[in-house]
């Protein structure tokens, strides 16, 4: 059985570790070979970009710079890691690709679309996910989860979460809208309701890989 190549796109507290996470173990479950991953980072590389990309001491850095410092980072992940084990015939569960990039850098920071395409186009040479899980919640919702008590001892603030709403209202129609451009490769999934209400849905799209995958 080949590989598949999934992606867990939308806010920062939108829930993709929490299901990313449950959606390896089920297909786990299955017998399946399965690699948990994320962006940026997911190299060891690509990690030390991250650190970078997230450093609150640059809060004045340029949208193009981010492009550029992502787009870096997918590149390594995608050739040492991602590639490989779709070779392999793995699963690849990867938290945020290149949706992200529109959203955050494209339609948050106002980079110009043909930079990112152009950008992307170097860091992916077209290689897209099978599928991609939406996690859609308004973003106060999304900030009130991600930055639970629990949370915030755990994880420190960085450069990211210093953004206002009014740029992850922008990040969230901008993911919105690669889910209108590309319907058949997308499932959004409405997290704004309880755990288990979430988990449903993505055991449903989880269902229907398998069951195309082992037909
Ligand atoms: N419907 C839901 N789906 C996922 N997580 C939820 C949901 N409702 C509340 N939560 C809580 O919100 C937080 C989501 O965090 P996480 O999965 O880390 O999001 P992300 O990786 O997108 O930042 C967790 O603390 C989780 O317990
Ligand atoms: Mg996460």
């Amino acid at each position: 059985m080949s590989g598949r190549f999934i992606t867990f796109e939308g806010l920062d507290g939108s829930g993709k570790s929490t299901h990313l996470r449950f959606a390896a173990d089920w297909l786990r479950e299955r017998g399946l070979e399965v690699l948990e991953t994320h962006e940026p980072g997911g190299s060891g590389l690509g990690q030390a970009i991250r650190g970078i990309f997230l450093d609150r001491r640059w809060a004045g850095m340029d949208g193009l710079v981010e492009l550029l410092l992502v787009s870096a980072s997918r590149r390594q992940h995608l050739i040492e890691v991602i590639e490989p084990a779709l070779a392999r015939g793995v699963w690849v569960l990867c938290d945020r690709f290149s949706d992200s990039t529109w959203a955050y850098q494209g339609a948050g920071r106002g980079v110009p679309e043909r930079d990112i395409a152009m950008s992307d186009a170097l860091a992916t040479s077209g290689r897209r996910p099978d599928v991609t899980l939406l996690f859609d919640l308004p973003p106060a919702e999304a900030r009130a989860r991600g930055r639970s008590p629990k949370r915030m001892a755990e994880s420190s603030i960085d450069r990211l979460d210093e953004e206002e709403l009014a740029f992850y209202a922008r990040v969230r129609e901008g993911f919105r809208r690669r889910a209108e451009q590309e319907p058949h490769r997308f499932r959004l999934v409405d997290s704004s309701g309880r755990r288990s209400e979430t988990q449903a849905q993505v055991e449903a799209v989880l269902q229907d890989l398998w069951t195309e995958a082992s037909s």
